[in-house]
C-alpha cells in the first residue's frame, strides 16, 4: 500500500504543478538505533503557503526573533500577500509549544458574532437561508481576530517587539509584491460580488481594471493599517480611527457592528486536544473547532487495524467509514464550548465510543450514511492558509488562518485597506441547510451574540520519541481529511514532502460518497471499491494546501513539505547542513 501511494504521490506532484516537481526519496536510515535524541533542532525551518512569508518568518529569525515571532511575521505576511486566504480582517487558530516550559497552547483569534447579530437577519423574504447574506458584504463578515492573536502571541511569546514582527508585511503592503495566478483566478472567481463596493475596487482594480499576473499589488491603505497595529498594539485596530472606520464601513453597507464589538474583542486561551494514536501524541485543535474532536474520533477507531496489512480498497474503505461516522458527530454536538456547555467530547473522544462505532463497520461493505442516525451536500474551497514552524530552541507553531471563502466576504472597509472575512457563514445560521462546505448545524453551532463560529481548521502536532512533525492545511470540511491522512502518512514513514503531495480522498457523511483528487486511487480500487457499495465523486480539481515541517530528534536533523498544488509555497531554513 505505501509504495502504492508513493508513487501516486510522485505522480500527483507533476500534475497538480505543472512542474516537474523532483520525486521525494526517502534517505537510507543509517542511524545508529541508540543514538542520542537531540535537546535543540539544529536551525530553523518554516513551511508557508507564499515564499515571501517564509521569507519574512526567517528574517524575523536572524533578527533574534524566535517561532512566535516568526509566526506573527508569517500570519501578517501572508495576509498582504494571500487576501484571498486569510489576513487582519479574518481569524486564525495558533498552537504553540513553548520549550522553555515544555507547554502546548491553543491560541483561538476566530472571529466572534456582533452584538447585533440574529439568525433572522440571514434569511430571505420566504424564511429561507440567504446565502448572498451568509457570504457577501457586511453581514457575512465576523468581528476579526487576526489581529489580536499577532499582538498577542508577540506580547507574551516573542522576543522582538510587534513593531519588529510586522515590518516584513508592513513593507510588502506598502512597496507591493508579484501578483501571482491563483490570485488572478480567484479573483475572477469573485469579482462580481466584489465589484458591488467601491473600496473593494479601487483595491483590487487600481487604475480600472483587475490585477494581471506580474503587476505590482501596492497596498498602502493596509500598510497604514498594519502600522497603526505595530504603534498602538491591539488598540490600534480594535480602537480609535481604524476601529471607526472599520465600523463606518460595515454600517454603510448593510451591517449591525458597534465600536463595542471590536473594543470587546479578545483572544481565547484554550486547552489543546491531546490524544495518542500509536507511537504518536497527538496535539491539535479544541472546539471552536471540530478538528481535534473529529481526529480523536477517527484515530481511536482507525487503531484497532493495521492499515498497513490491508490492501488499498480496504484501507481506503475502513478510512472512509471512520471519516463518515465522525462527520456525522460534528454536525450534532460541536460548537464555540463558551456558548455550548454540553459538548459530549469526553465520550466522543473516548476509546470506548470508538470501539462501539468500530463494530458497525463491515469489512467488505459501505454503510449507508442514511442508516445512521442523523442530516446534507458540499463544495471544494481552495482558500484559507497554513504555515508550521519549529526553531532552533525546540519552539513550535502549526497555524492556521482564515478569511473563510476565497476574498472572504468581498467587502474592503474604506479608509482601511481590510479585507473582510465571511465567517458568519461557518455558524448553522438555519438549522440542517449546509453552509458552503456542505456542512450542516443545528444548536450547538446556532448564531449567538459574541459567540465564535465552528470551524474545522486543524493545526496539528505529532510528537513521537525520535519526532516533532508540525502540519496543518486549509480546505473547509476537508481540512479534517486531510489532517488525518496526513498524520497516517508521518505514521507510515514518509517525509513531509512525501506527505504533503499525498493524493487525498473525503468523505463527510453527507452526500454519501467518497470523493477523490484526480489520479488518487488507480481504477481496480475504484472498481472494488464501487462493488462495497460506495458512490465515487471523482473530482476534476485537487484541493488543499498542506504545509508541514518535521525535526527528527535522532539524526538531529531538519525537514519540510510544502504542498505541490501550490508552486508559490515555500519551505525555508535557517541553518546550513540541514536536510532539504
Ligand atoms: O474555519 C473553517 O473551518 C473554515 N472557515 C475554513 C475555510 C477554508 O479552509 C477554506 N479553504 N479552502
Amino acid at each position: 500500500m505505501r509504495k502504492s501511494l508513493l508513487t501516486a504521490a510522485v505522480a500527483m506532484c507533476v500534475l497538480v504543478a505543472g512542474t516537474a516537481v523532483s520525486a521525494p526519496t526517502v534517505a537510507p536510515a543509517v542511524v545508529p538505533a541508540r543514538s542520542p535524541l537531540a535537546a535543540h533542532p539544529p536551525g530553523a525551518v518554516i513551511a508557508s503557503a507564499h515564499a515571501l512569508a517564509t521569507d519574512a518568518g526567517l528574517r524575523v529569525i536572524a533578527e533574534g526573533g524566535n517561532a512566535f515571532d516568526a509566526a506573527v511575521a508569517v500570519a501578517s505576511t501572508l495576509g498582504v500577500v494571500e487576501p484571498e486566504s486569510s489576513g487582519i480582517g479574518g481569524g486564525d487558530f495558533f498552537l504553540l509549544h513553548d520549550a522553555r516550559t515544555g507547554k502546548d497552547l491553543f491560541v483561538d483569534a476566530r472571529e466572534t458574532a456582533p452584538a447585533a447579530v440574529s439568525a433572522a437577519q440571514y434569511l430571505d423574504a420566504n424564511g429561507h437561508l440567504d446565502h448572498d447574506k451568509a457570504l457577501d458584504g457586511a453581514l457575512a463578515a465576523g468581528i476579526p481576530g487576526a489581529p489580536a492573536g499577532w499582538a498577542w502571541i508577540a506580547e507574551h511569546y516573542g522576543k522582538l517587539s510587534l513593531r519588529q514582527d510586522l515590518a516584513p508585511a508592513i513593507a510588502i503592503a506598502r512597496d507591493g509584491f508579484p501578483v501571482y495566478a491563483r490570485m488572478v483566478s480567484e479573483y475572477s472567481e469573485r469579482s462580481t460580488v466584489m465589484r458591488r463596493w467601491p473600496a473593494t475596487l479601487a483595491v483590487y482594480e487600481p487604475g480600472g481594471k483587475p490585477l494581471a499576473v506580474g503587476d505590482t499589488f501596492k497596498q498602502p491603505e493596509l500598510a497604514a493599517t498594519l502600522q497603526a497595529l505595530a504603534d498602538g498594539g491591539a488598540d490600534g485596530f480594535y480602537r480609535g480611527e481604524v476601529a471607526s472606520k472599520i465600523v463606518a464601513a460595515v454600517n454603510a453597507t448593510g451591517g449591525h457592528w458597534t465600536l463595542a464589538d471590536l473594543s470587546g474583542y479578545r483572544v481565547k486561551l484554550r486547552e489543546p486536544m491531546t490524544f495518542a494514536y500509536h507511537q504518536w501524541h497527538i496535539v491539535t485543535a479544541p472546539p471552536p473547532s471540530s478538528g481535534g474532536v473529529a481526529l480523536a474520533e477517527l484515530l481511536n477507531i482507525l487503531s484497532a487495524w493495521d492499515l498497513r496489512a490491508v490492501d488499498t480498497a480496504t484501507r481506503v474503505h475502513l478510512i472512509v467509514e471512520a471519516m463518515r461516522r465522525a462527520y456525522r458527530d460534528r454536525t450534532f454536538y460541536l460548537g464555540d464550548p463558551d456558548f455550548v456547555r454540553d459538548m459530549p467530547i469526553a465520550r466522543l473522544t473516548s476509546q470506548a465510543y470508538a470501539d462501539q462505532l468500530r463494530k458497525g463497520i463491515a469489512m467488505d461493505k459501505a454503510t449507508p450514511s442514511s442508516s445512521l442516525p442523523g442530516v446534507a451536500p458540499a463544495k471544494v474551497g481552495a482558500h484559507t492558509t497554513h504555515f508550521s514552524i519549529i526553531d532552533a530552541q525546540g519552539n513550535y507553531v502549526a497555524a492556521t488562518l482564515t478569511v473563510n471563502t476565497t476574498y472572504g466576504s468581498g467587502l474592503v472597509a474604506a479608509g482601511t485597506g481590510v479585507l473582510l472575512n465571511n465567517e458568519m457563514d461557518d455558524f448553522a445560521l438555519q438549522a440542517g441547510v449546509p453552509n458552503a462546505y456542505g456542512v450542516t448545524g443545528y444548536d450547538a453551532n446556532k448564531v449567538e451574540p459574541g459567540k465564535r463560529p465552528l470551524s474545522s481548521m486543524s493545526p496539528t502536532f505529532m510528537i513521537s520519541p525520535d519526532k516533532v512533525v508540525v502540519l496543518g492545511t486549509p480546505g473547509g470540511s476537508r481540512i479534517i481529511t486531510m489532517v488525518l491522512l496526513g498524520i497516517l502518512g508521518f505514521d507510515d514513514g514518509l517525509t513531509p514532502q512525501q506527505v504533503v503531495a499525498l493524493p487525498r480522498f473525503h468523505h463527510q457523511y453527507l452526500p454519501d460518497s467518497i470523493s477523490l483528487e484526480p489520479h488518487a486511487l488507480a481504477a481496480d480500487v475504484i472498481a472494488k471499491l464501487v462493488a462495497m457499495g460506495y458512490r465515487i465523486d471523482q473530482r476534476n480539481k485537487t484541493w488543499g494546501n498542506m504545509q508541514a515541517v518535521e525535526w527528527n530528534r535522532r539524526r538531529n536533523t531538519l525537514s519540510g513539505g510544502t504542498d505541490p498544488r501550490n508552486p508559490v509555497g515555500k519551505v525555508g531554513m535557517q541553518r546550513m547542513n540541514l536536510t532539504p
